[in-house]
């Protein structure tokens, strides 16, 4: 299978990045910063899937041939960005500190012994991602950022897609319970809030305030002001329809049932 690249760092016009929009904003540089360091590090996480899925050709081939090489030029992306937008910030020695940590809790282990439920759970995290880069599109007014998140965005609701077609091929000899989907979708959800985020922001919050020890207070507060600024422009409505979906909820119950999961978002996000 021959991965092509449906857009490439050549084509973005870094020459017109207005820094001025960027420089000071110590929250669009933590969330741009941190979300170069989790794509680059997808390499691991592809490492431990495909060998999840290794007899399954299909979902192998796509995972290594078109998911990761995908992800891994999001992380070369955001890193140019990081680079031109903030360039006292030494990249390279704090993504190397950063992967020491989340190694460590990035293993096969924690992968879901039930495919259904592992796929169930990838589509969060893309349903995640593809929120994530909708904020920051819609957060700043900096043409390159808004064009380099347009093309992640619409690779990420391409993954999506696919783990969700994936999850239904696995669900239907599986038949994995509606309460043992939530609870993946659940489970993943709180992991992306709390150990993907915190080890993150330490790798990245040591460089603007050297001073401080950083913990969870510290952590988050970084989050309160990243929050305050996404919630205005957060996808309420695409992420609880993306959310909900791998629960295959008769449409009559999904209508009552998304406007609560959009409030429970907003409550969360704002
Ligand atoms: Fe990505
Ligand atoms: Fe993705």
């Amino acid at each position: 299978m021959i991965q092509k690249l449906h857009w490439t760092l050549d084509g973005i016009p870094w020459h017109k990045l207005r820094r001025e929009y960027v420089a000071d904003s110590e929250e669009l540089f933590y969330l741009v910063t941190s979300a170069s360091f989790v794509e680059t590090a997808s390499d691991l996480y592809a490492r431990n899937l495909v060998q999840h899925f290794a007899d399954d050709h299909e979902v192998s081939s796509w995972l290594e041939c078109f998911w990761e090489p995908e992800e891994l030029q999001h992380g070369r992306a955001l890193r140019e960005y990081v680079r031109h937008a903030w360039p006292d910030f030494d990249w390279e020695t704090q993504y190397a500190r950063f992967f020491e940590d989340n190694s460590a809790v990035c293993k096969p282990e924690f992968l879901l012994p039930k495919r259904s439920l592992e796929l169930a759970s990838r589509c969060v995290v893309e349903m995640g991602t593809a929120s994530y880069y909708t904020s920051l599109h819609r957060a700043s007014a900096e043409p390159v950022l808004m064009e380099l998140t347009r093309h992640i965005f619409e690779d990420e609701v391409g993954h999506y897609k696919y783990f969700y077609k994936y999850f239904r091929h696995y669900r239907a000899t599986e038949s994995p319970s509606r309460a043992q989907v939530l609870g993946a979708l659940w489970r993943r959800l709180k992991l992306i809030e709390q150990e993907d985020g915190y080890i993150v922001l330490k790798h990245i919050h040591c460089t603007r305030h050297p001073d401080q020890t950083y913990g969870k207070a510290i952590y988050k507060d970084a989050m309160a002001r990243c929050r305050k600024l996404a919630a205005k422009h957060f996808p309420y409505r695409m992420s609880a329809n993306m959310f909900l979906k791998p629960m295959e909820m008769a449409p009559i119950v999904r209508r009552v049932v998304q406007p609560f999961v959009q409030g429970m978002a907003r409550l969360v996000i704002s």
